[in-house]
């Protein structure tokens, strides 16, 4: 079974930076990532301005980027507006989120779960009219930045709500990075009794080091075959002080293929974007191949 991998360094890693990012370097980020393999790009969010700025170049990245038919290119919504923002921006996937705490759904959204899921409603209907495949984010889904250890209960109550309001895909979001493989294990044990396998998404962010563990557990143990991952691992979330990156999209690449995966996405063409981009926003990239390959090491670029 092929392993899906969805860029969402465009949108997840790009929303944390401080410093304003270019749209002319966002732009170039999803278009090298565009050639590289990945199935899925999250260019950007089409939430409040106010909340994320940096991302408020939303419809420009989308009208200037180069579009592969290989690709589909994604959106992140919170409520009706973000909808029509999307639609009119041309975004071929929709995605909504919440979250399985209460605390961090608030601060993160400004509503309840169950607030947040009612604005869903007429995101998930706008939509199927659309013809859109729509995703739904579950976050905190293992540890919460304000609430601790999140029970595999809390989270499998919010994805079968999801469900029922007509997401095509979940995405279930270890969203500070300390989920533990026998805690994957655990959520999972519960939540597929439910929810078919091939619908489950996991969106790991690598704070503590454990998220390919947690890919490989989820893909050995239980065939999960779409990962989240963004280049370079760049990210976080801005409302969860202290989270790092995404697991970066080279390195699960590598260590899936390694490990007897059927994954065909390029992990030296992501590498050089990577590269590219926190060059451009005076970073490094927070992962294992970048390292290996870049030139600082002597190595030839990628
Ligand atoms: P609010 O302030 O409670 O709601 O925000 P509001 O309806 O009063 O809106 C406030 C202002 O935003 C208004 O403008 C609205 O018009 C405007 P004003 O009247 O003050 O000028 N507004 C919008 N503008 C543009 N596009 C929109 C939109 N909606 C309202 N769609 C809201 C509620 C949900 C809007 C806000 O809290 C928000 O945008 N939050 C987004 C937070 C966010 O993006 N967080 C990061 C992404 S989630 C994440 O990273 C986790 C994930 O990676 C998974 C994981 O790691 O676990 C997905
Ligand atoms: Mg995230």
């Amino acid at each position: 079974m092929t392993i899906r991998i969805v860029e969402v360094g465009p949108r997840d890693g790009l929303q944390n930076e401080a410093a304003t990012v270019p749209t002319d370097v966002k732009v170039a980020f999803v278009d090298a990532l565009s050639d590289t393999g990945v199935p899925e790009i999250e260019v950007s969010s089409f939430v409040s301005p106010k909340w994320v700025p940096q991302l408020a170049d939303a419809e420009e990245v989308f009208r200037r980027i180069r579009r592969s038919a290989a690709v589909v290119y994604s959106a992140l919504v919170p409520n009706a507006h973000g909808l029509e923002r999307a639609l009119a921006a041309g975004a071929e996937k929709a995605a909504v989120f919440t979250a399985a705490s209460e605390t961090f759904n608030r601060r993160n959204v400004n509503a309840s779960i169950a607030e947040s899921i009612e604005r869903f409603r007429p995101v998930a209907e706008g939509a199927r009219s659309a013809g859109l495949p729509l995703r739904g984010y579950v976050s905190t889904a293992f540890h919460c930045p304000y609430e601790g250890p999140i029970g595999p209960e809390a989270v499998r109550a919010v994805a079968l709500r999801l469900l029922e309001l007509g997401v095509d895909e979940l995405s279930i979001g270890d969203t500070i990075g300390k989920a533990s493989p026998p805690e994957v294990r655990r959520l999972l044990d519960v939540l597929l009794r439910d929810v078919d396998v091939g619908r489950v998404a996991l969106h790991l962010h690598d704070t503590y080091g454990m998220a390919v563990a947690n890919a490989i557990a989820a893909w050995e143990g239980y065939g999960v075959t779409t990962f989240d991952a963004s280049a370079g691992g760049l990210g976080g979330c801005p409302y969860a002080k202290g989270a790092t990156g995404n697991v970066a999209t080279e390195d699960l690449v590598f260590v899936l293929r390694a490990s007897g995966g059927d994954v065909a996405v390029d992990e030296r063409a992501v590498a050089r974007a990577a590269l590219d981009v926190t060059r451009a926003i005076g970073r490094r990239p927070a992962s294992r191949l970048a390292g290996v390959f870049s030139e600082a090491n002597g190595a030839p670029r990628p």
